[in-house]
């Protein structure tokens, strides 16, 4: 499973990419909101830490002005992987910038059938929501089973992008479905390495250590 790192948080992806744990960064209007940064500058210092895709969302409801974005987007760094909205226009804009050989993100996917279309419309990553399926009682998982099924039953490339993952046990669950990749905050990533029984365990192997009176350098 590739690890995206989803925030435009440049100090975070440099920390867990020095770790080896960021195959690609995702971003969004949000996220560009949160780091105060202008989105050219800030995506491009992002390019130039990572080497995998890159996400960078457009903001345009309509497809030409869509691929227009799309278009300047692109030109921050070949890793880019222009982000476009689960719509029609969006679909035909991913047609667009696709048949350019550019990478597109199709995000805010809520059902199987959008990630058909998203697939047949060229898409290189298909985001569905976790998170937000769940947050109305929605099963955001069962999401990622039936997108997992319906694209291996007719052999589409297009990979899933588990997203809005907020927690851990959303990580697991993806990687056992088979999500190709899976898009978390740091926070949730770094998570991944606790264990309480990791942590007891330390704190008895360090006592017992002490009453050795032994040191190895
Ligand atoms: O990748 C999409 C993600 O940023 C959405 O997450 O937690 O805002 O639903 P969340």
């Amino acid at each position: 499973m590739k690890f995206f790192v989803d925030t435009a948080d440049v100090d975070a992806i440099r920390d867990l990419n020095d770790l080896g744990m960021v195959d690609g960064v995702t971003t969004n209007p949000s996220l560009i909101l949160k780091s105060g940064r202008d989105i050219i500058e800030v995506t491009r210092e992002i390019c130039g830490i990572v080497s995998g895709p890159v996400s960078a969302e457009v903001v345009a409801l309509e497809a030409d002005a869509m691929i227009a974005e799309g278009r300047k987007l692109a030109e921050i760094a070949p890793n880019i992987a222009v982000k476009l909205p689960l719509t029609w226009d969006g679909l035909k804009a991913c047609k667009v910038l696709t048949g350019e050989g550019r990478m597109v993100n199709v995000t805010l996917c809520f059902s199987a059938n959008q990630a058909l279309l998203a697939a047949k419309a060229g898409a290189s990553f298909i985001s569905p929501f976790i998170g937000r399926l769940d947050d109305i009682n929605l099963d955001g998982m069962q999401l990622i089973a039936d997108i997992r099924q319906i694209y291996d039953n007719y052999g589409f490339e297009t990979e899933i992008l588990a997203a809005s993952i907020r927690t851990v046990n959303h990580v697991t669950e993806a990687a056992k479905i088979g999500a190709d990749v899976m898009t978390a905050p740091p926070e949730v990533i770094r998570k991944l390495a606790s264990h309480p029984l990791t942590d007891k365990g330390l704190e008895t192997f360090l006592a017992d250590w002490q009453k050795t009176g032994q040191k190895i350098l």
